[in-house]
């Protein structure tokens, strides 16, 4: 597995994963329907635009085979709160590759950039019923925030892991 930074060619292979795992992840979360319309070429739109944001950095991890098999992205803190620096945007595997020690290695790779930038805190958000919280929780997240979100019709609750030192999350890596 190897870990660098996302490049305007790999816009393809990050809209895949971004799908596939969503589909994944958010079954019996989000409505099966909003799910099954998810679409490659509007991801790829999005990630088109995300790519160029100067704040922000994207990282892709591919296989053996040089396919791209998860990704992750962040910047600063997107709601302009004076108090928080630092926010992992997204991260997302392929279910096929989780749950193998690479989102901790993404997330070293993330973080390491957040700290370059000169973020000394962070945040990353999460929706409440996504059992990936347990992985925020073993990097030492502390669910400092909550807010509920609109997505695909329904209200759901996003629970806002938070890290006073961003450092402190190194510890746990
Ligand atoms: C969340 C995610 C990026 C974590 O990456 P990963 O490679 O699976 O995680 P790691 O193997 O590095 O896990 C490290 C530790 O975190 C904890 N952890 C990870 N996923 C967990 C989960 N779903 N539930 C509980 N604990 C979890 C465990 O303690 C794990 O160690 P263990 O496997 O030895 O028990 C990955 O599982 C994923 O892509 N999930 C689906 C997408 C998603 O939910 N993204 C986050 C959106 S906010």
């Amino acid at each position: 597995m190897k870990i660098r930074k996302a490049m305007e060619n790999d816009i393809k292979g990050i809209a895949q994963v971004h799908v596939n795992s969503w589909q994944s992840t958010y079954a019996g979360i989000l409505p099966h329907h909003y799910l099954a319309s998810l679409n490659i070429e509007t991801r790829m739109k999005n990630w088109q635009r995300n790519l160029k944001m100067l704040h922000n950095v994207t990282f892709v991890a591919e296989n053996s085979d040089g396919e791209i098999i998860g990704f992750a992205s962040g910047g600063p803190e997107q709601t302009n709160d004076p108090h928080i620096q630092g926010e992992v945007y997204a991260i997302y595997f392929l279910k096929e590759y989780q749950r193998q020690g690479l989102g901790k290695q993404m997330i070293k790779t993330v973080i390491d950039e957040l700290m370059k930038m000169g973020h000394k805190n962070l945040i990353i958000w999460a929706l409440k019923d996504n059992p990936s919280c347990g992985f925020y929780e073993t990097l030492g997240g502390l669910a400092v925030a909550e807010k509920t979100v609109k997505m695909a019709g329904i209200e759901l609750i996003e629970v806002g892991y938070g890290w006073k030192d961003i450092q402190d999350i190194l510890i746990h890596l």
